[in-house]
């Protein structure tokens, strides 16, 4: 990849991106975890990065697994809340799909049966993650029509926040949007996209791009702002500060403007961009795709 000096975050960044964080067997949580100290919570962890690891490395699939009482109750606490602010604000595709996949309040849905499930509908399948995969690894099985979610859930004295994303964040940010085609084939094209770049500047555009549509984008529906972005569906304090708040600049997604912005994934995001269709997004990429010369179409 040729050598740049980006700036990401707003903070400089080498070509290497494309292989943080590391590819590791050894899990640990991060400095400032809410989990840290409590040793039932890590040993939980400890064993299901090691069973999604295994899953991921052997193509096995999403891994059944029996969530305890404790991860439940979590679900139960948080998922209804969120819902009540999907069903105010999300656009109606995702509505519709959470409902088609029978994403409910009561019990933690398998990834395994969601993945069957969208594989029927649209051709895209879940990997089970480990954890936060490299770059590159994560973009390469996007290319491959496979989404990688969690399968653990945050820790119980803060679950309205995750420092990670976890599985409340994939199961009810990322999976429903997989239902609907358009998306779908944005997303394949982005992660064919990003694994194919050889540019580092052009990785960054396309991140950018992922950023401001895929995990932060609203969409115009009827006259009226909705959310579709799994960094806000999955977030009880940004679903209505990002289309209620005066502080937030909200403007169309014009691509040459979403590519050129750089963001700070620490705050709430203060500036959004409305896209009028996944149709409108497909075609941009594809058309900054053949721009940047990335030979994918
Ligand atoms: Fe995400």
């Amino acid at each position: 990849m040729k050598k740049a000096t980006l700036i990401e975050y707003g903070v400089p960044i080498d070509a290497d991106v494309m292989v943080h964080p590391p590819d590791t067997d050894e899990f640990q949580l991060e400095p400032g975890h809410p989990g840290l100290g409590d040793e039932a919570y890590i040993q939980r962890r400890r064993e299901l990065f090691a069973l999604c690891r295994k899953h991921r490395l052997e193509n096995l699939g999403p891994p059944i697994i029996e969530y305890t009482p404790e991860e439940t109750r979590i679900w139960r606490e948080v998922s209804p809340k969120l819902d009540e602010l999907h069903q105010k604000f999300a656009c109606s595709m995702y509505l519709e799909a959470k409902q088609a996949l029978n994403i409910t309040r009561e019990e933690i849905p398998q990834l395994r049966h969601l993945s069957e499930r969208l594989q029927r509908e649209t051709n895209m399948h879940l990997v089970p993650a480990e954890g936060a995969l490299p770059y590159r690894i994560f973009y390469e099985y996007i290319a491959q029509r496979g989404f990688p979610v969690t399968q653990f859930i945050r820790h119980g004295s803060h679950p309205e926040f995750t420092p990670e994303p976890d599985m409340i964040h994939d199961c009810l940010g990322h999976v429903p949007p997989l239902m609907n085609q358009d998306y779908a084939e944005l997303l394949t094209l982005i992660g064919k996209a990003v694994a194919t770049a050889t540019d580092g500047e052009h990785v960054l555009n396309l991140k950018r791009f992922s950023w401001f549509s895929i995990e932060f984008g609203l969409l115009e529906e009827h006259g009226e702002v909705k959310i579709f972005g799994a960094g806000i569906l999955s977030s009880f304090g940004e679903i209505p500060y990002s289309v209620q708040s005066p502080e937030v600049r909200r403007e169309p997604f014009v691509t040459d403007v979403v590519i050129n912005t750089d963001y700070d994934p620490s705050r709430m995001q203060d500036h959004l961009f409305i896209a009028p269709s996944f149709v409108f997004l497909r075609r941009e990429l594809e058309a900054l795709v053949k721009r940047l010369g990335i030979p994918v179409l």
